[in-house]
């Protein structure tokens, strides 16, 4: 007998009780389970106005409860903890049944459970879903994975909870096969590391080198936000920064250990750049920023360094400079995305996905924790020319660059001089720089390879690889 429930969610923490809540507030039966069912009872005393929800108690009465073909979101922990949920729950469905993941799972662990439940006719939906607590009950940006099959199924349910664009249009579409959904959530995470650790540049710049007080600082994101930085990410900054410590009176950052956590999902990123060879510095530093600052001990033990002698500017070059970090974030944070989605590409020719990097953007515009004005534009270029080569191909991004470019540099060469850490924005100049030189010194790398263990060279002017004998008389072989 097939239950009544359009949608089920068990592992009610708060990301699957917010989630469970969207659904039943949009309409939606919701069945709810979680392991320990007083959890599942609290949330339809508290919340059972909002909608129609079906407290299950085990596993069996959860799967009654569900409209066939069923749709079972997973929201527990990533790892172990959801192949635990699958063991226990895959042998009670049916073909054409379909599980949804919506943890940060890795990829690699979607394509696989996605497979072992294929074998069974049981769709497995790895999706990314960003935006938190708040994101999940209010509306966040969704990113499935699985097949196109139960997309159809499952699309029309997310579209109503999801986030909506300003133009109306729901911040979810069907990334692709398998991982590709939680593939694209991974990066998504690691640009927003990246942005985080370029705004944390902007501000530890403005504090050192203009001498601007967390709460001009605060100011100063506020009114960037108005403009082309327009972001959720500078808002929050605006607020963390304007914030009082109530028991000290002090700045709230001031009083907060500065020692950056990560989950992983970051560190996921740059492991998979490596693997498939996209280049991803901004992310890469972003992640190691996070790690040094952890290293509590060997900062410690460096404090002594010697460093430069620096004063803080005067008013008039103080508001000149913070102009120039506008530019130089910007211009950086255009960088970032440019890797990351060099890495979604990469991702997509790598595993046969197809994924449309315009839809991304476009999904990334509301809901998600990198949402952005900016994200607007990345559409507009993708909707252009779907095969741009890279996002600083675009006019649009290639003009503000040109325009930004003197600023950046002039910020980068002040950091340096003042000795401010800014492994974002100065990783973004290089990459920059390297894209667009004609000539790079990988060729006296290749030298040295040749040199030191034979690994052989291509040359620039005849097809085929070459080896110089460099203990002889120099001269050169073809090694192919
Ligand atoms: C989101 C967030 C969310 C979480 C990350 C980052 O998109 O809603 O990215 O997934 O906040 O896990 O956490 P860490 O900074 O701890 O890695």
């Amino acid at each position: 007998m097939s239950g009544t429930a359009q949608i089920g969610v068990t592992g009610l923490a708060v990301m699957g009780r917010n989630l469970a809540r969207n659904f039943a507030r949009h309409g939606f039966t919701v069945a709810v389970h979680n392991r320990t069912a007083s959890r599942t009872h609290a949330l339809v005393e508290e919340f059972g106005k909002e909608g129609t929800f079906v407290p299950a108690d085990s596993p069996e009465e959860f799967v009654a409860s569900l409209e066939r073909p069923r749709r079972l979101v997973v929201m527990v922990k990533a790892g172990e903890p959801t192949d635990a949920v699958i063991r226990e729950f895959a042998p009670l469905l049916e073909p054409g049944d379909v599980i949804i993941d919506g943890g940060n799972a890795h990829f690699e662990d979607t394509r696989r459970r996605e497979k072992e439940l294929r074998e069974h006719g049981i769709h497995f939906v790895g999706t990314g879903i960003s935006g938190g607590e708040e994101g999940a009950l209010h509306g966040p940006s969704i990113m499935p994975g699985g097949s196109v099959e139960s997309y159809g199924s499952l699309g029309p349910l997310l579209e109503k909870i999801a986030a909506k664009a300003k133009d109306g249009s729901p911040c979810v579409a069907h990334i692709g096969p398998d991982g590709a959904g939680h593939f694209v959530k991974m990066v998504h995470n690691g640009i927003e590391y990246a942005d985080m650790q370029l705004i944390a540049e902007a501000y530890h710049l403005l504090r050192a080198v203009a001498g601007y007080s967390p709460g001009k600082i605060a100011e100063t994101f506020r009114s960037w936000n108005t403009g082309r930085l327009d972001s959720y990410l500078i808002e929050i900054t605006a607020e963390v920064l304007a914030h009082t410590d109530a028991d000290t009176g002090k700045p709230f950052v001031d009083i907060v250990a500065d020692e950056a956590e990560q989950k992983g999902t970051g560190r996921w990123t740059v492991q998979i750049a490596l693997d498939l060879g996209v280049p991803v510095s901004g992310i890469a530093e972003a992640v190691f920023a996070r790690s040094l600052s952890g290293h509590k001990d060997l900062r410690k033990a460096s404090g002594a360094l010697p460093g430069p002698r620096s004063e803080p500017l005067g008013e008039a070059d103080a508001a000149a400079f913070a102009g120039q970090v506008e530019q130089a974030l910007y211009a950086s944070k255009i960088v970032s995305y440019t890797q990351g989605f060099h890495q979604i590409r990469a991702g997509s020719e790598a595993y046969g996905w197809n994924i449309d990097l315009g839809a991304v953007a476009s999904i990334w515009r509301e809901g998600c924790i990198i949402r952005a004005a900016f994200l607007d534009r990345i559409r507009a270029a993708y909707d252009d020319r779907p095969d741009l080569p890279s996002l600083l191909a675009d006019k649009g991004f290639t003009e503000e660059i040109g325009t930004a470019q003197d600023d950046w540099r002039a910020v980068v060469t002040a950091a340096a001089r003042g000795g401010v850490p800014t492994p974002g924005f100065s990783a973004a100049v290089a990459y920059y720089d390297a894209l667009r030189a004609e000539r790079l010194p990988a060729a006296l790398t290749q030298g040295q390879r040749d040199f030191f263990g034979a690994h052989t060279y291509r040359r620039t002017d005849r097809e085929g690889s070459f080896h110089t004998l460099w203990g002889g008389n120099r001269s050169e072989v073809r090694a192919d």
